[in-house]
């Protein structure tokens, strides 16, 4: 999968990319991460790409010129063009905290194309005319971050665990929230931690009572996930 990442500050990924699964899963080749920086497309000569928000008010906006032009260097044809594959067609993706919400459903399906497009905002977001540019608008929770580069790492490594050869597949079907259930309450050694004791079902060798038990705790924890969430 290519990922191109539409941003103004493409070194606060440094770091994320490198490590554990996503950095296996870049070195194997299975995913293709490319930065374009939002102020090689700026006009400017000091390369500024916000402006004061018409009508008055605090804060910045990104000007809709340069993340346009970020846009179309990355090949993404008029949203009317008709793909062989729907999945081969790119998908332009804007992290907005106004976006929808990211459930697995939504990863599930993202994962699916061969290229994606993220493009994150920053201050008080991109100009409201990027609307006509993006296929989808996504945000990570009710509550707003300073851009959205990190909620671009949420997403990416998110998509990237779910794509074939990179975890075990047994792994993901395990995920909390694969089957709609939350994942089962997981134990490794020590048996007992400070007067903590691993439930003694866990420890009885019985597959079928093991099994029942994480059915049964994985229905409870999804009971209390849906009532503290709302
Ligand atoms: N940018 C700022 N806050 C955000 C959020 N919660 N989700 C996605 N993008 C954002």
């Amino acid at each position: 999968m290519k990922i191109d990442i539409i941003t103004a500050f493409p070194k606060m990924f440094v770091g994320s990319f490198t490590e554990s699964i996503i950095g296996r899963a870049i070195k194997n080749k299975i995913i293709n991460i490319n930065f374009i920086n939002i102020r090689s497309f700026s006009n400017d000569k000091h390369k500024k790409i916000d402006d004061r928000p018409f009508g008055g008010g605090c804060g910045m906006v990104i000007k809709i010129e340069p993340v346009y032009y970020a846009i179309k260097s990355t090949g993404v044809k008029k949203k009317n063009k008709k793909y062989k594959n729907f999945y081969t067609k790119p998908l332009v993706i804007y992290m907005t905290p106004q976006g929808k919400i990211l459930k697995h459903k939504l990863i599930l399906d993202f994962s699916k194309y061969k290229h994606l497009v993220i493009v994150c905002g920053h201050y008080e977001g991109i100009d409201e005319r990027i609307k006509n540019y993006v296929d989808e608008e996504i945000s990570i929770g009710n509550y707003v971050l300073t851009g959205g580069e990190i909620p671009a790492m949420v997403l990416i490594d998110s998509i990237t665990r779910i794509l074939p050869g990179v975890i075990k597949s047994d792994s993901i079907k395990n995920d909390s929230f694969f089957n709609g259930l939350c994942d089962y309450p997981s134990y490794t050694r020590p048996v007992v931690f400070k007067n903590h004791k691993v439930p003694d079902i866990l420890l009885s060798g019985n597959h079928k009572n093991i099994n029942d038990w994480r059915i049964k705790k994985s229905y409870n924890k999804t009971i209390k996930h849906k009532i503290d969430s709302k």
